[in-house]
């Protein structure tokens, strides 16, 4: 076994000893991820412990109203909505329509459907749309779609999102890629153009931001968390 393999087995042993730990057999979420799958989804959910340190910053920060761009099988959807007082909402925007039923199957077993509305199509459309029917602001948008789009994500969230908001990006650090000028991977180069688009916000005191690489069973990436200036 190589190096790196070695690192990957103690990284996928040290995700299973946390979930273990901390998180524990779950029906609705283990349901949801199985049914994901069976129905041919691809394998690129947030992580159970990725999944609650989102569940906990929602919490941790009381938001009420969540934007999320990029359901998928509605994983991250579900813990989201399970942070969310009686009277809160998650909004999640989903491309594909087959994802997005998988999704609604996935949150009504696990009984958050009062909670979360899904709206199917290009995302970049949608949040055009949600902008323009002035929709109550958002507390907390998690950005987990098409990475290349990030940056332009990130710019309709500044749009969409209550003064002090929180906005988490997943998926920035790609294999090491983001500190790369010469990658060839459009997701990387699109967290790049990110960085330099937070970097921008920082300095005009619109956003304070920083970016954390992790490791573990979605192997070598990283997520981004900011708060939008009061
Ligand atoms: N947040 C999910 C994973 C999302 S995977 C979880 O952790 O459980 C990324 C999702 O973004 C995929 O379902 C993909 O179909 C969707 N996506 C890709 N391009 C998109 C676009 N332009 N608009 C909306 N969703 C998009
Ligand atoms: C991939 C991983 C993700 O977490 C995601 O949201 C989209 C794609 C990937 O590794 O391809
Ligand atoms: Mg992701």
């Amino acid at each position: 076994m190589s190096a790196t393999e070695a690192s990957k087995t103690v990284w996928d042993d040290v995700d299973g000893y946390i979930e273990e730990q901390l998180i524990g057999p779950d029906l609705a979420l283990d349901d949801a991820l199985r049914a994901s799958i069976e129905a041919g989804l691809p394998a690129i959910a947030v992580s159970p412990a990725q999944g609650k340190m989102l569940h906990l910053l929602a919490r941790i920060h009381r938001a009420r109203r969540i934007l999320e761009i990029g359901t998928l099988g509605g994983y991250s959807t579900i813990w989201l909505a399970r942070a969310l007082p009686p009277d809160g909402r998650v909004e999640t925007l989903e491309l594909d329509a087959a994802y997005a039923a998988i999704a609604a199957e996935n949150i009504e077993r696990a009984g958050v459907a009062d909670l979360v509305h899904i709206r199917v199509g290009p995302a970049l459309d949608t949040l055009d749309e949600l902008i323009e029917e002035r929709v109550e602001p958002f507390d907390m948008v998690f950005i987990d779609a098409d990475k290349p789009s990030t940056p332009e994500y990130f710019e309709r969230a500044l749009e969409l999102i209550v003064p002090g908001g929180v906005i988490v990006s997943d998926n920035v650090v790609r294999g090491g890629g983001l500190a790369d000028p010469d990658s060839d991977d459009a997701g990387a180069l699109g967290m790049r153009r990110f960085h330099e688009l937070l970097s921008r916000a920082s300095a005009s005191g619109r956003v304070d931001a920083t970016s954390i690489q992790t490791v573990g069973v979605k192997g070598y990436d990283g997520f981004t968390l900011a708060i939008v200036s009061p």
